[in-house]
């Protein structure tokens, strides 16, 4: 009888350095990335910080947290949860929260928060970004629920609401967008429900374009009327009628008799 080998699950640094090299298409040796990738010595920072943390020894893992903050500029929360393959991209100024939960695979990229709105102490507070999360650069995601699997969050959008998986959040506040390729389709299919017509600032926008193409239409009838109103008076006063011509004629015929006088 043989026996399967158990799986070889590679370490966890072996593991995000195969992520870095993956992800980044700037990334060239593992050398380089082991040296110069401020988000790696984060997240490696952060093990130790929230093993300590879960351990009781809260000062400590809050002492290693702030350490790994002033090398890297990142500054992880010892109780938040980090999962597998977490790409933090660039990473200064990205601030992840107490109750934070970031699932496997997901990419992170500078000048992200992922923060809270409520100060209620003990309460989910900060965000959770199921597997394959990706959020650009300098977005904010507060509160405490789930971005789904997959999602994206736009650079710079803020997020306050839920994400459904797949679905893609951008501006501030953050709205879904439709993928091109599915809104380019008949319509038939809208994933999560959500469709362009759904969207308010789609609404408001296609209403203030037909509206403007309206107006325009209606300047240019108005254009055409006055043009053909200055035409017909141009006519009328290059041929005087009978009676322009008398007044014409009396008014000279005053005016010599005035001067005579
Ligand atoms: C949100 C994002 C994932 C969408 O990518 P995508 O699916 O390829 O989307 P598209 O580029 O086709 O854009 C779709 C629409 O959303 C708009 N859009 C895209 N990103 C946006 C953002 N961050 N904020 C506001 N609107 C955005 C586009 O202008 C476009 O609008 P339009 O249909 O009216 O022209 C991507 O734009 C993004 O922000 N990625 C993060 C990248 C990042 O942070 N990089 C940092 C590297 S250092």
């Amino acid at each position: 009888m043989t026996e399967t080998a158990p799986k070889h699950t590679p370490s966890p640094l072996r593991e995000s350095i195969a992520t870095i090299l993956q992800r980044d298409p700037a990334a060239r040796s593992r050398l380089e990335v082991l040296l110069c990738y401020p988000g790696l010595h984060a997240l490696l920072l952060h093990r130790w910080a929230h093993a300590c943390w879960q351990r009781g020894w809260h000062t400590l893992g809050r002492c290693i947290s702030h350490a790994g903050r002033w090398l890297t500029g990142i500054e992880i929360h010892p109780g938040a949860s980090i999962g597998r393959r977490v790409f933090i991209d660039h990473g200064m100024g990205v601030v992840i929260g107490e109750m934070a939960e970031i699932g496997d695979d997901c990419t992170i990229y500078q000048g992200v928060t992922l923060g809270g709105t409520s100060l209620a102490k003990g309460a989910k507070r900060h965000p959770t970004l199921e597997n394959g999360v990706i959020v650009g650069a300098h977005a904010c995601v507060l509160g405490g629920f789930t971005v789904g699997a997959g999602a994206r969050i736009g650079s710079g959008a803020i997020v306050t609401k839920p994400v459904p998986a797949g679905a893609t959040a951008v501006g501030n506040p953050a709205r879904i967008i439709m993928p091109k390729t599915e809104a380019q389709t008949d319509g038939a299919f809208a994933a999560y429900g959500i469709t362009n017509s759904d969207d308010p600032v789609s609404i408001a926008l296609r209403g203030l374009i037909e509206g403007g193409s309206q107006q325009d239409a209606q300047i240019t009838l108005l254009w055409q009327t006055l043009e053909k109103l200055a035409a017909q008076q141009q006519a009328q006063s290059c041929l005087p009628t009978d009676a322009a011509r008398a007044a014409h004629h009396f008014e000279a015929e005053k005016i010599k008799g005035s001067l005579g006088n």
